[in-house]
């Protein structure tokens, strides 16, 4: 089932989200749901704040990086994306290393805004996948990138957290818009200050 994507401005994109244990109910129903808003929304990541669920869970499938145009060489930030499809739950990003490299990166509670965002190249994160195995895995590229992305969510960071204070007063406006529903986002979503007048 395609989930509302909850906009910018909802207190619960500030929060941050609760660990999870085995007895969570419905797990797997929400992850397939998770997955099918995604994809609908055409997202590389969802973290389950923006689907209304306060819980330390997001998904990736960054496979679109990895396609190739005819005549284009492949981008050697995306190597490995061709399969990158994961679940992350309780993640635990261990340690962030390299210098930081600009990237602009967009977020499906933000539509219509992509700003170049700094962040370190490489990360080593703790997770548990949907089966509940252990994982302590390293990445670096666009994995690493969409992985810093989602895992903000689930501390309740947006990207525009990590705005220079100009940037952010640039992009205020535009921002307070979204909150009121004064977008043109390409699914559905759900609105905290949405405008009464139709
Ligand atoms: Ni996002």
């Amino acid at each position: 089932m395609v989930l509302p994507i909850v906009a910018y401005g909802s207190p619960i994109l500030k929060k941050e989200a609760e660990e999870i244990d085995e007895s969570y109910e419905g797990l797997n129903q929400l992850i397939e749901d998770m997955f099918e808003t995604m994809y609908e929304a055409s997202g590389v990541g969802l973290a389950a704040p923006q689907i209304d669920k306060s819980v330390r869970l997001f998904i990736v499938d960054a496979s679109p990086f990895a396609e190739v145009e005819e005549g284009e060489e492949p981008d050697p930030m995306a190597k490995g994306l061709e399969n990158f499809k994961k679940v992350f739950i309780n993640p635990i990003i261990e340690e962030e290393t390299g210098e930081e490299w600009a990237f602009a990166e967009g977020c499906l509670s933000i539509p219509k805004i992509r700003e170049e965002v700094m962040r370190k190249p490489k990360i080593k994160i703790s997770y548990y996948d949907q089966q509940w195995k252990f994982h302590e895995e390293e990445y670096d590229g666009y994995a690493a990138r969409i992985i810093q992305h989602e895992y903000d969510h689930i501390e309740g960071i947006l990207f525009t957290d990590h705005l220079s204070p100009l940037k952010r007063t640039i992009l205020k406006k535009k921002l307070a818009n979204i909150s009121k529903g004064e977008v043109d986002a390409p699914y559905r979503m759900k609105f905290p200050n949405l405008s009464k007048k139709r």
